[in-house]
């Protein structure tokens, strides 16, 4: 048992590893409610990657062309990988993959309220990419030096791949606007329904997101709610410009005083209405990651029962077994759950 002494020295340790912006690391102690905060936001945010396979993936099977087909396809399976090494990054702080995922179902954990929007037209896809993914490259650079090591780790790896699922989407968005009439009306009738959605991704206002000031004296977070959701409107108003679509804000303009954006106000009902669960699409995502969670039990099973038995194999000194089914079922289970 730790005494009070050992506690408060491995406290100031823990400070000081903070204040050199070093990292903590799994083995090293950490307070109780670090650990806490940790793993609520690192799930949080891995289910994001996970159910944020399911309005992309709605279009795979119905892409325009083979190429986007591909594209389309290559994109969301990053974002099962994302969603992987999260958990990764999660059970390093002693919660399983299966605990996160049952919290996930049961509601007791969220993922972002963007995912809860339908994807109504192949231009979805694009103003996905662009917007959320745009979003979420905005909120996940600055992670890159968050002080969790495992997530920073892997941040680093998942921001590479975010910055390529932003120019697929704003390039499959230029070419439908060099299109038809009917192509642009498609793009625009999309920003309009995503830009709004877009902007709440960065979470509540500063006033109303009470653990970020703790999670920024903790390294977690680096910069607020508000910081990050400016950036992104300075960040994309040219943008949009440059593509020819217009951003469905009248109080949008270009502030010279502050060389910045001001932009209207979010409206906060709806968000809080889509985090609580009545959003367009609140049911049938947990309904769908649910049955993909029940119809991949068979597979655990199987996986669980390989394993056990290669360690008896180990632990009789005989050599362990090599799968001769190979990894067939189980390899292929994350993509499935998209379809
Ligand atoms: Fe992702
Ligand atoms: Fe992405």
């Amino acid at each position: 048992m730790t005494s009070a002494v050992d506690e408060a020295g491995l406290e100031a340790h823990f400070e000081a590893t903070i204040a050199h912006k070093d990292r903590i690391e799994p083995r090293d102690w950490m307070p109780e409610k670090y650990r806490r905060t940790l793993v609520r936001q690192i799930a949080q945010h891995a289910h994001s990657e996970i159910i944020g396979m399911q309005p992309e993936g709605n279009w795979i099977s119905r892409a325009p062309s083979l190429r986007r087909k591909a594209i389309l396809l290559a994109k969301v399976q990053d974002e099962a990988g994302h969603g992987l090494y999260l958990y990764s990054a999660t059970e390093t702080l002693g919660v399983t993959r299966t605990e996160l995922t049952e919290r996930l179902i049961s509601g007791a954990q969220k993922y972002s309220s963007i995912f809860n929007y339908p994807t109504l037209s192949y231009a979805d896809v694009g103003t996905i990419g662009w917007l959320v993914d745009g979003a979420a490259i905005c909120n996940q650079v600055p992670l890159c030096r968050t002080s969790f090591g495992p997530y920073g780790r892997a941040m680093i790896r998942i921001c590479k791949e975010e910055s390529f699922h932003q120019r697929q989407g704003y390039e499959l968005l230029m070419t439908m606007m060099r299109g038809t009439d009917e192509q642009r009306a498609m793009v625009q009738e999309s920003v309009d329904r995503f830009w709004w959605p877009s902007l709440m991704m960065f979470g509540p206002p500063d006033e109303a997101s009470p653990n970020t000031a703790q999670s920024m004296a903790w390294g977690i977070k680096t910069h607020t709610n508000d910081e990050l959701r400016r950036r992104f409107v300075d960040m994309t108003v040219p943008q949009a410009e440059a593509l020819g679509v217009t951003l469905p804000d009248p109080d949008l303009a270009w502030n010279e005083e502050r060389q910045a954006h001001d932009f209207g106000e979010v409206d906060w009902d709806e968000f809080w209405k889509v985090v609580g669960g009545d959003g367009p699409c609140n049911a049938q995502r947990v309904a769908h990651r649910k049955k993909a969670w029940d119809d991949g039990a068979w597979v655990r099973e199987a996986a669980t029962a390989f394993a056990r038995k290669q360690e008896e194999t180990a632990d009789h000194g005989g050599a362990p077994t090599t799968p001769t089914t190979s990894a067939g079922p189980a390899s292929r289970t994350a993509e499935e759950e998209t379809a």
